[in-house]
């Protein structure tokens, strides 16, 4: 199915034809480029289809022992997948405007991008165990450095925020973190898979909690917990003071869950609530810290957990803005640079300190977007109510990748691929935020769409394209004098 209604592209004309707003594309020689940069490859990689990532995929080697076969067949999944995601990253850094193409930080994660997609293309075809633990290692410090690519990416947007309109960083920070968690699963799947099979055959010996990187017998509060007391540790670092905090509910529930996605979503939420009491406690005065709750909640596929404190709330104002990519209440207390006051630290340290979990207690403006799109990946969401002069509560939902019949990509579903312009696809993605219908975003001119909602889809969106046609016909009325 297309989707290419052609008087959109004539609005947006105008904008692409803007010197400041033009493409990137010819940045690739300039400033990213490296002397192999094999520009046809990357395209002809780019151009080829990509499998969503499915339950069904992660979970395909759960009986016990591996075997070389799986561990054969696992490798040339990832062969398959990886050098086609990686070329497409790669390609939608070419359609960034000129100037924040020539962001050293962009372009950094640029090079990046394209290393381990140079790196992993390059590879035979692989039908030996030998082979298969070179390509690991090499994906394993892959992975590794794509994991890393935030802090880059986060002080490149923030130097950029001018260049770009609100939803074209959104939509681009939201493609490149979405595939990242893609690549990451994929990649960090095979490298889990491949140490369990050696490590199986090296002690006899089978843990059936792990499917690679899955853990199938996760305790949701003792996650929390662990997080928890990390958070307080670093809270009380950083402010000299801490909040207490308890569990309570099904403490007891399990959840089938990637742990490291669980505990940077656990981290990022909680700090945010650390932060918020410290901060209210020296604002109002108050003789104490009121305990921070964490309430674990069992649903049908699901885990709910509901973190409740009372730092203040969030202003009805600011509500709008904490889920945008490099808002934070902490920077609009510092210089127009985003240097940080926090710790005396500089913004680019504290950046480079928020790798996954840990990291500074706030000031990055990732933590609730980036929590919220890893929620999202398998299902879950992540919904933040807000009681201004009270405090917050943070409601996260988890669905289980156990392959229940309640996972929204285990249910039956019919999915259909849309094929569309990068623009409509933007304008999809806002769509999607309101109503889930994205089962996952391939790149940026592919989705797999649940079939079920192609009505509401095209209604929305030619209401969407009439408001736009209406805004611009509007501003070009001469105005009265
Ligand atoms: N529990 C909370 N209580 C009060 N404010 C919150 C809470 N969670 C988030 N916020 C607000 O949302 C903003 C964005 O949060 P986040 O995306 O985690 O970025 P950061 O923590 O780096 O500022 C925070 O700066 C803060 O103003
Ligand atoms: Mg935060």
């Amino acid at each position: 199915m297309s989707l290419r209604p052609k008087s959109y592209r004539q609005l947006v004309r105008p904008l692409l034809q803007n010197p400041a707003l033009c493409s990137a594309n010819h940045l690739k020689r300039r400033h990213y480029s490296k002397s192999h940069y094999d520009e046809q490859l990357v395209y002809k990689y780019a151009s080829q289809k990509i499998n969503p990532v499915s339950i069904g995929q992660l979970l395909k080697y759960r009986r016990l022992p591996l075997s070389q076969e799986n561990i054969l067949d696992s490798v040339a999944y990832s062969q398959a997948e990886l050098p086609v995601r990686l070329a497409k990253r790669v390609i939608s850094f070419h359609n960034l405007p000129f100037i924040v193409g020539t962001n050293p930080h962009i372009a950094r994660v640029y090079n990046q991008y394209y290393e381990a997609f140079d790196r992993l293309h390059a590879f035979a075809p692989i039908s030996d165990l030998h082979s298969e633990w070179e390509f690991t290692q090499a994906l394993e410090r892959q992975t590794q450095v794509l994991a890393d690519v935030i802090p880059s990416l986060a002080q490149g947007i923030l130097e950029c925020k001018q260049y770009m309109t609100r939803e074209g960083r959104t939509a681009f920070i939201n493609d490149l973190i979405r595939s990242r968690i893609g690549l990451r699963v994929i990649g960090e799947q095979h490298v889990a898979l491949s140490y369990q099979f050696r490590n199986e055959n090296h002690t006899q010996e089978a843990d059936d909690s792990w499917v690679g990187a899955i853990h199938t017998k996760l305790l949701p509060a003792r996650m929390m917990e662990q997080c928890a007391h990390l958070v307080q540790n670093m809270c009380e670092m950083h402010y000299g003071t801490a909040p207490s905090y308890f569990l309570d509910g099904d403490i007891e529930e399990t959840i089938s869950y990637i742990p490291s996605h669980f505990e940077y979503i656990a981290c990022e939420l909680l700090k945010n609530a650390f932060r918020a009491t410290v901060d209210f406690t020296a604002k109002i005065d108050r003789s104490a810290h009121p305990p921070i709750q964490i309430t674990i909640t069992k649903g049908d596929g699901y885990v709910g957990v509901r973190i409740r404190d009372q730092g203040g709330g969030i202003s009805k104002g600011n509500m709008r803005n904490v889920f945008e990519y490099s808002w934070s209440s902490m920077q609009s207390s510092e210089d127009s640079t985003g240097s940080s006051a926090m710790a005396g630290m500089s913004m680019q340290t504290n950046l480079a300190l928020q790798q996954g979990v840990g990291g500074p207690i706030a000031g990055l403006g990732f933590g609730l977007p980036m929590a919220r799109l890893y929620a999202g990946y398998f299902g879950g969401s992540l919904d933040v109510v807000s009681m201004e002069g009270f405090g917050c509560d943070v409601f996260l939902k988890l669905r289980s990748i156990e392959g229940s019949h309640t996972h929204p990509m285990a249910r039956a579903i019919k999915g259909v691929f849309i094929e569309c312009e990068p623009d409509i696809r933007e304008v999809l993605l806002m769509l999607d935020a309101k109503e889930k219908f994205i089962i996952e975003d391939l790149d940026s001119r592919h989705l797999f769409i649940n079939a079920a909602h192609l009505s509401y889809i095209q209604s929305q969106l030619d209401k969407e394209l009439e408001s736009t046609v209406y805004e611009v016909e509007a501003m070009q009325q001469p105005k009265p004098v």
